[in-house]
């Protein structure tokens, strides 16, 4: 019904605008990075008093060199573990996409494309088709290449989806290997259909891409994943939860006993979409554009883009649920979903928001805005950052303790965190080769002063000493023990299905 003021945001010249942006006007080009042909010594440092040494993070969601949305993320394996590297995490689980469909082939080339690693990483496989083949290269994937979670889009209509019929299939193949399954939820014919009303509302800027695909969408997918995966008997890993609709299906499900694991990301869980509305903020921006004799229109447009993500970021409320979710055990690791794009690349939806490249940084962001949202407010003690920001995913993908101790025979990926010292994140100083950050600006207490990635001192007094080629190639083992595929306890716990839902309980 707004689109008096929808329709202002993309018109005029926002070329110019990028132009503005890219010249270092506003956000200027990141610094390259320090790179030396080889490491050097590791030099001895004294613990100073309040520095917690910590375990190094793992990211369980990101998305480098990936191709997407008709173009290409914009870290690469090297750039975007070296970022990762200075916020302190030292391994991220990325996920491989098939090349023509077939799961080896992109296997291959996402092994190529980390050739150029600098510190430890893994795979999960997305899936977003269904045949015999399919069928076979996911046991390959499993029994030989050190995968052990496939990811099934539910959104993404017209290249990434599947619908329920090839999710079960998808969830029974998982069973049947001991492979986690993963899901994007949410509803990819209904987000469809929502975009198809913005534009025939007229509503083509930005702001059309969170309002083509609220929560109710991510909800309802969310449940009917939870469903179909009690109805296979298979655990469940919900990727990127952004909402508490979609969270209280989690909640919900765990209860009755069910295997489900979310996975909030640091985005959700700090963002919200009022700054883009607020008056004060627009005020704010009107002053500051005066300056820069542009008109208030770029500006949102602008940042509008920056932050489409999907599910996308939500209203303010569900960012602080997420958090209470995660310190209360509803939700069990942090990740990023770090998928960087630039701002020539946010512009290719200049007139059309379905075409704005989906995805937003943290990689590097990750282990400052935990501590700072949840350690430094009171909300968790440091044991669970530790669980919410590493061990416990290294327990969920099965590699554990190799990831995610500190333990003799582990990997030495140890961060000493500065309690008292500040961060503050900007485009200008951040290693991402982004020319933007979507936390641009924002500043909190604890500090990561060192990084040391297998032994190595890779991140001390803001300097990064990483070389490409050093990061290892981390196999997932399949869980065995959890798994058995369809035999009599099946039976049973089919039977035990024609019990009532829960929430349809009679009441008095
Ligand atoms: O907007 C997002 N989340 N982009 C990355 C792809 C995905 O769905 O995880
Ligand atoms: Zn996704
Ligand atoms: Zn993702």
């Amino acid at each position: 019904s707004d689109g008096e003021i929808a329709n202002s945001f993309h018109r005029n010249d926002f070329k110019q605008m990028i132009a503005i942006v890219r010249s270092g006007t506003m956000l200027s080009i990141p610094p390259s990075l320090k790179v030396e042909p080889t490491f050097l010594p590791s030099k001895g440092f004294s613990l100073q008093q309040g520095e917690d040494i910590i375990l190094g993070g793992i990211d369980p969601h990101t998305h480098l060199a990936m191709e997407f949305m008709g173009t290409v993320t914009i870290d690469d394996f090297f750039s975007g573990q070296a970022a990762a590297l200075a916020g302190g995490t030292t391994m991220h689980i990325d996920f491989v996409i098939p090349v023509n469909g077939s799961l080896s082939a992109g296997f291959e080339t996402y092994l190529g494309k980390a050739k150029r690693s600098c510190m430890d990483y893994g795979f999960h496989m997305a899936i977003t088709k269904w045949d015999e083949t399919v069928s076979k290269e996911m046991e390959i994937m499993v029994k030989e290449k050190g995968i052990n979670s496939f990811k099934f889009f539910l959104a993404y209509k017209g290249s990434l989806m599947i619908n329920d019929e090839l999710l079960l299939e998808g969830f029974k193949k998982c069973k049947s290997l001991g492979a986690l399954a993963m899901v994007h939820a949410e509803n990819g014919d209904a987000v469809f259909e929502g975009q198809k009303r913005m534009i025939e509302l007229g509503i083509t800027g930005p702001e059309g891409h969170a309002l083509s695909r609220p929560p109710v969408l991510e909800g309802e997918a969310t449940a009917r994943a939870i469903r179909l995966a009690g109805f296979v008997n298979t655990p469940l890993y919900i990727v990127h939860v952004m909402s508490i609709d979609a969270m209280e299906e989690i909640a919900e499900a765990r209860k009755s006993g069910q295997r489900v694991i979310g996975e909030p990301v640091a985005s959700g869980l700090v963002l919200d979409d009022s700054g883009l509305w607020d008056p004060d903020f627009t005020t704010a921006a009107k002053q500051e554009l005066a300056s820069l004799s542009l008109s208030l229109n770029y500006f949102l447009f602008f940042i509008i883009c920056l932050f489409v993500m999907s599910p996308p970021i939500r209203a303010p409320g569900h960012g602080k649920a997420l958090q209470a979710g995660l310190s209360t055990g509803i939700l069990q690791l942090v990740g990023t979903d770090h998928c960087a794009f630039n701002s020539t690349q946010k512009a290719f939806g200049i007139d059309d928001f379905r075409k704005i490249p989906n995805g937003v940084n943290g990689i590097e962001e990750r282990m400052h805005l935990v501590w700072d949202t949840m350690v430094e407010s009171g909300q968790i003690s440091v044991t669970d950052y530790v669980r919410l920001t590493s061990t416990e995913c290294a327990r969920i993908f099965n590699i554990y303790p190799r990831k995610g101790a500190i333990l003799p025979g582990s990997d030495a990926d140890i961060i000493i965190l500065n309690p008292n010292s500040s961060f503050e994140i900007s485009a200008t100083s951040h290693h991402s080769r982004s020319d933007t950050n979507v936390f641009e600006g924002r500043r909190g207490k604890g500090k990561v002063e060192v990084t040391i990635s297998g032994g190595r001192v890779v991140w001390e007094n803001g300097q990064l000493k990483v070389a490409p080629g050093s990061g290892n190639y981390v196999e997932m083992p399949p869980f065995g023990y959890l798994f058995g595929g369809i035999d009599k306890a099946d039976a049973e716990y089919l039977s035990s299905l024609r019990a009532p839902v829960k929430r349809f309980k009679a009441t008095t």
